[in-house]
């Protein structure tokens, strides 16, 4: 299976020149499954519930519109990040789109700063079969949760599909080998790279997008600061794959008689 991801740079605000960039970039893209960043049609340095309003869109919508015309003729599904709008809430979602169109929404678990002054949280977790392998999805913060990508595991998920605009340091990049080797599963980390200023206030985005291997091991790792379409070929039964010796089993061998959740 051909998994990747593309970084970017997504410019604040401008909607219609993030989407160009994705459907130029995205039109001619060899692959069975890509992972885009957070929010990367509206930009994330979002100051007031009012602004969120503005760049929020439904699912579907004109992004998953684009996105479902490229899968139906590539037959690429895609994993994008999204400012929705739903039912009067804003989430920061992450959806799953194919030919078929949205196929599922994830909408982010852990909110992170001042996400907390105007996106509602999610409250579930799902997986979905794609091309015959599970997947699951999980937002930036998120992985700094280890019962989040458990939870996915625990579904079945052998690809944890985690849109970002990670702006810690080093931490997800650490955080997400970890969780690909507790759970035995891939993990696509597309994160955007770039910087944005509101007022006194910047964010710098750290790029370092990654592919994980069940084992923990690092498949690929893009630059800090560039424009990467990355997509390799994977074998999703490796993340079926649960023991660690022939006396051990990460799922098996879990304490829950005694863990405190
Ligand atoms: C984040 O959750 N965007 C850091």
């Amino acid at each position: 299976m051909k998994i990747g991801y593309f970084q970017f740079n997504p410019r604040f605000g401008e909607l219609e020149e993030n989407r160009k960039q994705l459907k130029k970039t995205l039109t001619n893209a060899d692959a069975d499954l890509i992972v885009l960043p957070e929010l990367p049609v509206s930009g994330y340095f979002i100051s007031t519930r009012e602004e969120a309003e503005i760049l929020a869109e439904p699912v579907p919508g004109p992004t998953t519109d684009i996105l479902k015309a490229i899968s139906s003729q590539t037959g690429t599904y895609f994993v994008t990040g999204l400012l929705e709008t739903a039912n009067g809430n804003l989430y920061n979602s992450a959806v799953l789109i194919g030919p078929e169109g949205p196929v599922s929404t994830y909408r982010k678990t852990h909110l992170f700063y001042e996400e907390k002054n105007f996106f509602t949280k999610g409250n579930n977790y799902g997986t979905f079969e794609i091309k015959g392998v599970k997947i699951g999805m999980l937002v930036c913060f998120d992985h700094l949760f280890p019962e989040a990508a458990r939870t996915l595991a625990i579904m079945g998920a052998q690809i944890i599909c985690h849109p970002s605009n990670l702006v810690l340091p080093e931490i997800a990049q650490l955080t997400t080998r970890v969780r690909a080797l507790e759970n035995r599963v891939f993990w696509v980390m597309s994160n955007r790279y770039g910087s944005e200023t509101k007022g006194d206030k910047t964010h710098r985005y750290t790029g370092e997008s990654q592919i994980i291997a069940p084992n923990g091991g690092i498949v690929h790792r893009a630059p800090p600061e560039s424009d990467e379409l990355y997509i390799t070929d994977i074998e999703p039964k490796d993340a079926l794959e649960k023991d660690i010796t022939e006396f051990n089993n990460v799922f098996e061998d879990r304490r829950t008689d005694i863990y405190k959740m």
